[in-house]
């Protein structure tokens, strides 16, 4: 599409309009340059189109008409050519200004408008600035057109974008998944970046093996491995905290006073002796210690959950595992938690207490100078982050809201963004929106989104498989972005590493 594609007719404030040259093909969503007198460059985004004519007023319409038969038919092609042919008819673009570049080739926000009558072309890899600021250094996809795909990089940078959060959205079979396929497999090329996936179907080791860093930055943990690629993880008695078996399930004020009392007084064993002694002797117990006397029923129940996750996590007295697996993200490495053949409640305690033991990680501060930051990502995230469970400020509400400042982000996967908590939309600062369904989410994501993507209404509506419009914060403008088959990609990543090194992009906000 780069190339001549017409001159600019009207302009005011970021608003243009352009007539579309003869022959040239330009689309909904189409980023294109306006070539302004002074060398500088604008970049407009067309939204819209309208056709007009010489012929256009009433009586060119009904003159035109009168060449019609009675059943409205052309009779006589040639001679309607001959008045609809020449220069009579255009087609005006109706653009909205993104950003310009002075002759520096200094990235500004619209301060001025372009001249009459500039040339308008396509994007090119001339345009190394523009270019370079959305390519990032993790790539997802190319540049997408109206109809097609440009062999322009995008992607983002990670360390602009992992600790102010991303959440990923589209409805089943938009290519969330795909598109983490390939987010990771940018991470592993890099090294630069942790990345922490509750692989709640265990679909990613398959793919992400066949990158060529997996031998030495993939690491894959299961409960219960049944393959020899994952490691077994289990959680030693001492790593688990009242609140983890809180998430499990819900307590009645009894059971919440008993469970912090027992772990007050047995210290990191609580655990163990819970799940080893009767309920009547922990009755006796806490009443020695306390003076409280509790029901049996309710010290029954809290030993009922604690054997539910000694189940689920493999609860044991062990080496911890759990140290292993923080000492890996920090290093850079990309870490599957294989959730499949775990129950929702253990997952939901698994994860708790694995996000809970980074937070902890990364807060206490040992090593801040040497860990990489950490992406965590979480599917189907309403389950965590819904407006009911944000409200009782579990551990990923935490994240969400602290994380930035300990070099930990989350990514935030689901298919209904209307379902998350208000303050965790807004906290997310990239957005990568694939297909949405329904007309609820995407008025969600609209009203939510920091970028102003109302112009890109018609485009989010039309989104296919594996295309998305990615919102970033450090971006000018939201980009429409084919993201790479997660095959393709594996492909072609090889040669990637090689390829021509893009300058960096000056950024002036
Ligand atoms: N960018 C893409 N290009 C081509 N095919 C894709 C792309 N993204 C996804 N697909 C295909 O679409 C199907 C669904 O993708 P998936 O990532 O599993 O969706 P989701 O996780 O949103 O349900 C898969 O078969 C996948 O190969
Ligand atoms: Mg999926």
């Amino acid at each position: 599409m780069s190339g001549y594609k017409g001159r600019l007719t009207y302009a005011k404030g970021t608003y243009v309009e352009f007539v579309v040259a003869p022959k040239q093909d330009v689309d909904f969503g189409d980023i294109l340059v306006v070539k302004g007198k002074n060398g500088d460059i604008f970049y407009i985004r067309a939204y819209d189109f309208k056709v007009k004519s010489r012929w256009s007023g009433l009586n060119g319409v009904g003159y035109l008409m009168s060449k019609l038969n009675q059943d409205g038919q052309v009779e006589n092609q040639e001679e309607l050519d001959f008045y609809l042919g020449g220069n009579h008819t255009v087609k005006i673009g109706m653009a909205e200004q993104l950003c310009y570049v002075d002759q520096q080739g200094q990235f500004l926000n619209p301060k001025t408008c372009p001249d009459f009558f500039c040339e308008v072309r396509g994007l090119s890899t001339e345009d190394h600035a523009l270019l370079a600021e959305m390519q990032g250094d993790l790539e997802i996809g190319f540049l997408k057109t109206g109809r097609g795909e440009l062999n322009l990089p995008v992607g983002i940078y990670g360390n602009k974008t992992i600790t102010e959060h991303i959440g990923v959205f589209g409805t089943t079979g938009s290519g969330k998944s795909n598109l983490v396929k390939v987010l990771a497999s940018s991470m592993l090329s890099s090294g630069q970046y942790g990345l922490l996936v509750f692989d709640v179907h265990n679909e990613y080791y398959n793919a992400l093996s066949k990158h060529p860093e997996a031998k030495g930055r993939l690491a894959v943990y299961n409960t219960q491995p049944q393959s020899n690629y994952a490691a077994k993880l289990s959680v030693d008695f001492g790593e688990v905290e009242p609140d983890d078996v809180m998430a499990c399930a819900s307590f009645s004020e009894p059971q919440v006073d008993a469970l912090y009392k027992l772990a007050a007084i047995w210290q990191e064993r609580w655990l163990e002796y819970i799940l080893k002694y009767d309920p009547a002797d922990i009755v006796e117990e806490l009443a020695g210690c306390t003076g409280q006397k509790f029901n049996t029923r309710t010290i029954s129940k809290i030993k009922s959950v604690c054997w539910n996750l000694q189940q689920e996590l493999n609860l044991q007295e062990m080496e911890p595992v759990i140290p292993e697996i923080l000492q890996q993200l920090a290093a850079g490495k990309i870490v599957l938690i294989e959730l499949k053949s775990i129950s929702p409640v253990g997952e939901q305690a698994l994860s708790t207490l694995l996000s809970k033991k980074l937070l902890q990680h990364y807060a206490s501060n040992q090593n801040a100078a040497k860990d990489k930051p950490v992406l965590i990502v979480l599917e189907e995230a309403h389950r965590f982050l819904g407006k009911k469970e944000h409200a009782n400020n579990n551990v990923f509400a935490r994240l969400v809201s602290e994380a930035r400042k300990f070099n930990l982000g989350m990514c935030v996967i689901d298919q209904q963004p209307r379902l998350l908590a208000d303050k965790v939309l807004s906290q997310l600062n990239t957005l990568f929106i694939l297909g949405l369904a329904s007309k609820a989410d995407r008025s969600k994501l609209e009203s939510m989104c920091r970028k102003d993507i109302l112009q890109q209404r018609h485009e989010i509506k039309n989104l296919d498989c594996g295309e998305m419009i990615l919102a970033t914060n450090y971006m000018r403008f939201a980009a429409p972005v084919k993201v790479h088959k997660f095959e393709d990609f594996l492909g072609i990543s090889a040669g990637i590493q090689q390829s021509v090194a893009m300058p960096q992009p000056t950024f002036t906000m």
